[in-house]
């Protein structure tokens, strides 16, 4: 019995074995060539908005799902980074804007520690936008706006999202959902106060194009603390 157990379990660790070699293997294959366009400087300016507006509408025109999805890297009184996608709901030469909960891990990240990064990666374009700065809390009004503009149940699950809390099931948010829909009617559904926008002020602003063989475009412009002007620098891919 046992020795047929032992049989089991090494025949078993071989595939196993076999499997993650494969994977390891056909991994390394995965490549691809990129052939995206010139960055180059004679085409820029000195305002990295004007080049994330042309990028922008590139990718709201190429990218079927979610052209507007960013990764959000914060980090708190540990200093361990976490990253997560969040939607960008709209941006001006101030900064980019996008809504949460104010209380969830990225919240009371970003209360601690308000220099975050966030990231764009297109890959259909083979481009990558790379923003630093600093997160600040919009003002309540413009939450209060965008909030309304929100279907009714994403509204709900707003409110009955303890967000990045840990849950005991499933069904324990749903029936939260379900109390408030029953208690409240649409007109009266209320933004709750600790849901709402961060407006992240850029002080460092990267783009990257996928270029042939690897030899790709990078250009950064920065600035510090108040100053208006980028200083725009070309990066070794
Ligand atoms: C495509 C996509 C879009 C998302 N958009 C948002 C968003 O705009 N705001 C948000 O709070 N979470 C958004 N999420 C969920 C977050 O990635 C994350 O799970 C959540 O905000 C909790 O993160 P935290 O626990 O690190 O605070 C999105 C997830 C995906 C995959």
């Amino acid at each position: 019995m046992v020795f047929h157990l032992l049989k089991k379990w090494f025949s078993f660790s071989d595939v196993k074995n076999k499997t993650s070699r494969m994977a390891r293997l056909s991994l390394a294959m995965l490549r691809r060539e990129y052939f995206g366009k010139p960055l180059l400087e004679e085409y820029l300016g000195d305002d990295p908005f004007e080049l994330f507006d042309a990028w922008f509408e590139d990718a709201a025109r190429e990218i079927k799902d979610d052209p507007n999805a960013m990764i959000l890297s914060t980090s708190g009184k540990e200093g361990q980074p976490s990253s997560r996608t969040v939607l960008l709901k709209g941006y001006t030469r101030e900064g980019f804007v996008f809504f949460t909960n104010y209380q969830s891990r990225k919240g009371k990240q970003i209360s601690f520690n308000p220099r975050v990064s966030l990231l764009f990666y297109w890959p259909g374009l083979v481009r990558q936008v790379i923003v630093e700065g600093v997160a600040e809390k919009i003002a309540e009004e413009e939450s209060e706006t965008y909030f309304k503009s929100r279907p009714a149940g994403s509204q709900i699950s707003a409110i009955a999202s303890p967000q990045s809390d840990v849950v005991d099931s499933r069904a324990e948010l749903e029936e939260r959902a379900r109390f408030i829909e029953q208690q409240t009617s649409e007109s009266e559904i209320k933004r709750p106060a600790h849901w709402g926008g961060y407006l992240v002020r850029p002080h460092r602003i990267e783009f990257w194009q996928g270029r042939i063989n690897r030899l790709h475009d990078r250009i950064c412009y920065q600035r510090k603390g108040d100053e208006k002007k980028w200083k725009r620098v070309r990066l070794a891919p």
